[in-house]
C-alpha cells in the first residue's frame, strides 16, 4: 500500500510503498478514506511534537473510513460500518489499523471528508470550552486563530453555546470565514498596530482561547475580566506565553492547560462522551464543519504547505482516492 512516510529525522516525508498492516487483538484495519492534517504534522516532520512516534513512521493523526477486518477479539464495529479514528500517526494512507475503542461510527449525515477533519478539532474546543473554561451563555469568547483548524470550531461551539465571539484572525477572507461560523465581532490581526488596546476596547473578556501564542496572547490575558480563564491549546506563531503570577492574582485570573490527546491516557472516557456529543450536534444539523482544501494523497505535502504558509481555513483533507478521478463522499 502507499504510505507518506517519515524513514529519517533529517529528510522530508516521501510517499513510500510498504505492507499492508493487520489488525492485533483489540484492533481493527480502516480502509482509509480520508485523513485530516494537523498543525501537529508540522510539527512531527519537525521533531518537535510532544507525541511523535519512533521512526520510521507514517503520518496521518486522523481518519475517516471502512472497517476492512477485525482482530481477533473484536466484534465491534463490524466490517462496513464507516467511522472516523483518532490514530496518532498512520493515517496518511491506503489501510489503517487502531483500536477497536478509538473508532466512532459517522453519523449517516456526515461526509468522509467532514469525518476525518472533525475529532481533533471539534473535540479540542469542546473539551476546552465545556469542560474546562466551563463558558456560559452571554459570556464574551474571544478567540486567538479564529479561522484555524481549532479556533473555528471554537468560534462555532462557543457561538453554539451562547457566548458572544471575537474572532482574531489575519485578513478580511479569514474573518468572513469566522462571521459564518457564528463570530459577532471581527478583529483583523494583520491590520491592528495595538492589539492590546483594541482587546482591552472590547469591554471585558470571559474566556481566551488561544491557539497561536504570542505577542496576540498577553494582550489578550490582560483584557481578561476578573475570574477570566485564559485557554492555552496552541503556539502557532512559534512563541509560547509567559505569563507573570502576580497578574494573575490580582485579577483573579486561571490559565487552563489543554492537550486533547492527553485525556485518551488519563480520562478516555471524558474524550469518548464529549465525540458522542459532537456527533450528535452534528446529526441535529447544528455544527458545519468547514473544510478549504482537498488533495489527493500524491499532493500531500502541498497540503502540508498551505497549513505552513497560513493559506488554509478549517480543516485540510487528503483523500486516498482522486476526488478528481472518483468523489469521496
Ligand atoms: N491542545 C490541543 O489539544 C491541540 C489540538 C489541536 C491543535 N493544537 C495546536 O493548536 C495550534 C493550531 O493548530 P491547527 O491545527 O488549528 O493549525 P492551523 O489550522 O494551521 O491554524 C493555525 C492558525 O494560527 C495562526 N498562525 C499564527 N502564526 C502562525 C504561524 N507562524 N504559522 C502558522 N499559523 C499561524 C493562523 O491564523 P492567522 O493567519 O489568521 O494568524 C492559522 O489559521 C497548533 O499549535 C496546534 O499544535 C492543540
Amino acid at each position: 500500500m502507499r504510505a507518506f512516510m517519515m524513514q529519517t529525522a533529517d529528510a522530508p516525508p516521501r510517499l513510500t510503498e510498504t505492507a499492508r498492516p493487520d489488525p492485533g487483538p483489540g484492533e481493527v484495519r480502516i480502509r482509509v478514506a480520508a485523513c485530516g492534517l494537523n498543525f501537529a504534522d508540522l510539527l512531527m516532520i519537525a521533531g518537535k511534537y510532544q507525541d511523535t512516534p519512533a521512526l520510521p513512521f507514517t503520518l496521518g493523526m486522523e481518519i475517516a473510513g471502512t472497517v476492512e477486518v477485525c482482530g481477533p477479539d473484536v466484534q465491534a464495529p463490524a466490517p462496513g460500518t464507516r467511522v472516523a479514528a483518532f490514530i496518532g500517526a498512520g493515517g496518511l494512507a491506503d489501510h489503517a489499523v487502531c483500536d477497536a475503542a478509538r473508532c466512532t461510527p459517522l453519523p449517516a449525515t456526515m461526509t468522509m471528508i467532514e469525518g476525518a477533519g472533525f475529532q481533533i478539532a471539534y473535540g479540542t474546543s469542546h473539551l476546552a470550552l465545556a469542560h474546562r473554561a466551563r463558558l456560559q451563555p452571554g459570556e464574551t469568547l474571544l478567540v486567538l486563530g479564529a479561522a484555524g483548524g481549532v479556533g473555528l470550531t471554537a468560534v462555532e461551539i462557543g457561538a453554539q453555546m451562547g457566548a458572544r465571539v471575537v474572532a482574531v484572525a489575519r485578513g478580511a477572507e479569514k474573518l468572513e470565514v469566522a462571521r459564518a461560523a457564528g463570530a459577532e465581532v471581527l478583529i483583523d490581526s494583520a491590520a491592528e498596530s495595538d492589539l492590546r488596546a483594541t482587546f482591552k476596547a472590547l469591554g471585558g473578556i470571559d474566556v481566551v482561547y488561544d491557539a497561536v501564542g504570542e505577542p496576540a496572547a498577553s494582550a489578550a490575558l490582560r483584557a481578561l475580566r476578573p475570574e477570566g480563564r485564559f485557554l492555552a491549546i496552541g503556539f502557532a506563531g512559534g512563541e509560547v506565553p509567559r505569563f507573570p503570577a502576580n497578574l494573575l492574582l490580582v485579577k483573579n485570573i486561571s490559565v487552563l492547560g489543554l492537550y486533547w490527546g492527553g485525556y485518551l491516557r488519563f480520562a478516555p472516557q471524558v474524550l469518548t462522551d464529549s465525540l458522542a456529543e459532537l456527533m450528535r450536534w452534528h446529526a441535529e444539523g447544528r455544527l458545519h464543519p468547514h473544510v478549504s482544501h482537498v488533495l489527493p494523497l500524491v499532493r500531500v505535502a502541498e497540503g502540508l504547505d498551505l497549513l505552513k504558509a497560513r493559506k488554509a481555513t478549517g480543516k485540510v483533507v487528503i483523500t486516498m482516492e482522486d476526488p478528481e478521478d472518483q468523489p469521496v463522499r
